[in-house]
């Protein structure tokens, strides 16, 4: 053997020199996995319990061991453990601080494990609890969502479709609208948590190992439903990351509409709601701005966590079984994923029950679109005639509107009655924006009865998970 300098590094037995400089800092992965330094500990906690269970361990050993990894899980949390790049990842770097602090014990923690299956078992970890902070954070913000369907369950807007004034709704059915998007996020979340919440621990480097360990033990200390049936498939698995990737990608591409919506509604050629001050700035040059930099910052994250969804899909398609080097490419975008998706949450569900909606502005907007039309072919249709002569007639009567520069309800009886006979003075009723909505009353429809049943309905889905 040469004379080197590689004593530092736990698998440095079989090599003759040291690990070149620029590829320790290429190949190191501590600078964001450190963020794992809690499941890490919790995970290495429950494999020293069931270490000394099975007997590969003594009793002294493992409460030295429990004993040490407490010690750096204090400094750790006080910001106080150095991280060293030359010891590579979170993992020997925990390992290395436990030996310094307690001995020969410390040495043995690794039995049994590889830092494939360790690392695969704290992105697990982490991700469980972040799966339950994003879970908690679409809850309240779907909660203020109800606060405002509630409070504006009678209000008249105009609904759209190609953004082209479609037909009268109300406010608090829009609001439930994206209550079901975000109900059906939450949903997707809870059902990733289940392919989450399974143990790689034991696999070891990929085959197992030839300890008599206890996976049922582990698994049951850490919470997990259970040990992962397959060592191959535990620690080369990322699917979970991915999957999860996907729900963050799909929650923003909602939170990427609604933000659109409020943009357009904050603007003064709309102005149906005004966003509070706090969640706005202004403009350096133009004094009279008040920018949704909210919607507009949450609309533009949605990019980068569209991006990590495709970049993990293509950091696994390359890959054969088991684990790969590549993996450990899967944090920062996982990291980021998560700290997006928090903070996206966090500011949209702190906003929207502070926004305040301005129905005289909507309710103009609904009205002067000729939002009421197809109220009037249904009239003809209840009347007699078919709805597509209907759909003709009522044409005319538009055309007429515009011509004049006036709206469906305040065009003449008499003209109207000159484009169809079967029209009486009871018409007025449906070409108002209150009877249009007032009519559409069945389930899942914009009439404010509606609204409140089906507020009442979301609240105890709400409730119930
Ligand atoms: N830092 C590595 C990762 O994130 C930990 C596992 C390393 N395993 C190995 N055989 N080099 O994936």
């Amino acid at each position: 053997m040469t004379d080197k300098a590689k004593s530092d590094k736990p698998w440095s037995g079989r090599f003759t020199e040291s690990t070149d400089a620029f590829v320790e800092a290429f190949t190191a992965s501590v600078g964001f996995d450190w963020r794992l330094y809690p499941y890490d500990i919790e995970g290495s906690r429950a494999h020293a319990r069931m270490l000394a269970k099975t007997g590969v361990i003594s009793q002294a050993e493992c409460e030295a061991i429990l004993g040490g990894l407490e010690q750096i899980s204090q400094l750790a949390a006080k910001g106080e453990l150095d991280w060293s790049v030359a010891l590579e990842d979170v993992h020997m770097n925990i390992e290395a601080r436990l030996t310094n602090l307690i001995g020969e014990a410390g040495k043995k923690l690794h039995t049994g494990r590889s830092r494939n299956d360790q690392v695969a078992t704290d992105l697990r970890l982490y991700l469980r609890d972040q799966i339950d902070a994003a879970r908690a954070e679409l809850k309240r913000l779907q909660q203020g969502l109800l606060m405002l369907a509630a409070r504006e369950a009678g209000t008249i807007m105009p609904g759209f479709t190609h953004l082209q004034v479609a037909m009268p709704v109300t406010f608090g059915h829009h609001m439930l609208a994206w209550f079901e998007n975000l109900q059906r996020d939450r949903e997707r979340l809870r059902d990733c948590r289940r392919r989450v919440n399974v143990m790689p621990l034991g696999a070891a480097a990929l085959a197992g190992t030839s300890f008599p360990i206890d996976r049922h033990d582990t698994a049951r200390q850490l919470g997990f439903d259970g040990p992962a049936e397959n060592s191959l498939d535990a620690v080369s698995d990322r699917d979970f990351v991915i999957e999860f990737c996907s729900c963050a990608a799909l929650i923003h591409v909602h939170l990427s509409r609604f933000s659109e919506e409020l943009i357009l509604w904050a603007s003064t050629q709309f102005g149906f709601i005004d966003l509070p001050d706090r969640f706005c700035t202004g403009s350096s040059i133009m004094p009279q701005k008040k920018n949704p930099d909210v919607p507009e910052l949450v609309r533009g994250k949605t990019g980068r966590v569209i991006g990590h969804l495709v970049g993990l899909l293509t950091l696994m398609k390359g890959q054969p079984l088991a684990y790969n080097k590549d993996n450990q490419e899967d944090k920062e975008p996982l990291f980021d994923t998560v700290d997006t998706l928090l903070g996206c949450l966090r500011a949209f569900a702190d906003m929207i029950p502070a926004m305040q909606v301005r129905a005289e502005n909507m309710l103009d907007a609904a009205t002067s679109g000729y939002s009421t039309a197809t109220d009037l072919a249904d009239y003809l249709v209840r009347k007699g005639m078919a709805f597509r002569d209907a759909h003709e007639v009522v044409g005319s009567a538009v055309r007429l509107a515009i011509d004049s520069r006036r709206d469906l309800a305040e065009l003449e009886l008499g003209e109207l009655q000159a484009l169809s006979r079967l029209i009486e003075a009871d018409v007025f009723e449906v070409l108002t924006a209150q009877g249009s909505v007032a009519a559409r009353k069945h389930f899942g429809a914009t009439a404010p009865e509606q609204v409140r049943a089906a507020l009442a309905r979301a609240r105890a889905r709400l409730e119930a998970d």
